[in-house]
């Protein structure tokens, strides 16, 4: 299994082209499910988790071709309507496939995802919205069988849900779904991420009408079918917060390329109240930081408060910062596994529920580390870029599953990391 050995202390300087967003790649690649013709998308970042879903799309006969930064689907012939466990355990946003499947073909069979490092994670509110719009949905033997052959035309049927939880690939299936039924379906208390967004700009490119994204009542007026489209991927945020994050960390100057500043408000304004400078500009996010922070305190909600997936790499800046903060995780119960690491590399953390209390250090020391998720193996690599010494973190397929070469764009920007296969 590969490692990472990252020599600390180097400050960071430079620019980085932030890549397309996993979690809006994701759903899009799947909304390729819904049409017969090609939809044609670019900033595909590449990633383990695209590998996945791209292998489940080709699975179930989708034919995908790449070239340099192009990357096409079209499911003009599905063979499988079904999601196996082996490929859905590896990544919860297989799920996704559930709503498209059901709303084009009438049928699918996708396995329970289960379990998950950071908290049991159900997907009842994707069921539950389902069987609002008329589908009758079985559990056998692990999987979810869905179909509609008993409603009129066999088509999903438009309805009004409310979400009892802001879920963001809940709300990502039920849009995809309500995109192919007959009449109108409102979603209530939608997520308003911009992911969201960005997978209802590329159905409605495809022909799809949806009204209210970014709010968080999304309409959406059936339609019988939906044609090819080009679309772009939104930039990763949570990539961009990271390399802000180590910046603030390391100290240094780097400028974000490919980020509209709008996205990041939750982040930037923490990372400013740490003492950092940031300007932001049309395309492009710099900042600056001489290494000496102040304890920022805060508590993870939807979007737009601050996301869930920043909370680890925060935390790990807070363990240096002058003072003492509070991090609260409102999202994920099991999401402090990066704790335990931190505090191996000298870092004063106590967990009371779900609040972590940090103690800001002067310095964190180099130690191995093991990476548990992906967020959390992120918080280590930023916090071994600040420690003393040497760092080497194990398990690191976790990043590869969301970071797109990671050690190339931070030794980019004069960071010593070595990857050890
Ligand atoms: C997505 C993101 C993930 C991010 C998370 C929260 C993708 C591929 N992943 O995950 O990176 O950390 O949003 O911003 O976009 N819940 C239920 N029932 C459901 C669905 C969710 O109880 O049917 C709960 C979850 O257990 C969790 C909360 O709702 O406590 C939010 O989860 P959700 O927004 O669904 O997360 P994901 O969409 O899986």
């Amino acid at each position: 299994m590969d490692k990472l050995v990252i020599q600390g202390q180097s400050p960071l300087h430079g620019e980085l082209e932030i890549s397309g967003a996993k979690n809006a790649a994701l759903p899009i690649l799947i909304a390729s499910l819904l049409t017969e013709d090609t939809l044609s998308l670019t900033h595909v970042p590449h990633l383990q988790d695209v590998n996945t879903a791209k292998s489940l799309l080709k699975y179930m006969g989708v034919d995908i071709q790449v070239e340099n930064d192009k990357t096409e689907l079209t499911a003009k012939e599905i063979t499988n309507k079904n999601a196996p466990y082996e490929r859905v355990k590896t990544m919860r946003a297989s799920i996704l496939v559930l709503g498209p499947l059901l709303a084009r073909f009438g049928e699918a069979r996708v396995s329970l995802p289960g379990g998950c490092a950071i908290g049991s994670r159900p997907v009842d509110i994707h069921i539950k919205g389902l069987q609002a719009m008329g589908a009758k949905i079985d559990i056998h033997n692990g999987y979810i069988e869905a179909s509609t052959k008993h409603l009129l035309k066999s088509k999903l049927q438009g309805c009004k849900f409310y979400m009892d939880i802001v879920t963001v690939t809940g709300t990502e299936n039920l849009m995809m779904a309500a995109s192919l039924a007959e009449g109108v379906t409102i979603l209530e208390n939608a997520a308003k991420e911009p992911e969201v967004v960005d997978l209802g700009q590329c159905l409605n490119k495809m022909g799809a009408k949806i009204k209210g994204l970014g709010t968080d009542v999304i309409t959406i007026e059936g339609v019988d079918s939906l044609h090819k489209a080009n679309h772009d991927v939104i930039f990763d945020r949570i990539e961009a917060g990271t390399y802000l994050a180590a910046v603030a960390m390391t100290g240094g100057d780097v400028i974000l390329k490919n980020v509209q500043h709008k996205y990041l408000d939750a982040i930037t304004l923490k990372l400013i109240e740490t003492g950092v400078k940031i300007e932001s500009h049309e395309n492009s996010i710099r900042i600056k930081s001489d290494g000496k922070l102040k304890a920022v305190s805060l508590r993870t909600a939807p979007y737009p408060a601050f996301p869930t997936d920043m909370q680890a790499q925060m935390m790990a800046l807070n363990t240096i910062a002058e003072g003492v903060s509070e991090v609260t995780e409102t999202i994920f119960e099991n999401r402090f596994m990066h704790v335990q690491e931190l505090i191996r590399m000298g870092a004063q953390i106590d967990i009371r529920g779900n609040t972590a209390i940090i103690r800001g250090k002067e310095y964190l020391e180099g130690a191995s580390v093991m990476a548990t998720d992906l967020r959390a193996s992120a918080s280590l690599v930023i916090a071994s870029l600040a420690a003393r010494g040497q760092t080497t973190i194990e398990r690191i397929y976790h990043l590869d599953r969301g970071y797109e070469k990671l050690e190339d764009k931070f030794n980019q920007l004069g960071a010593n990391i070595k990857r050890i296969h």
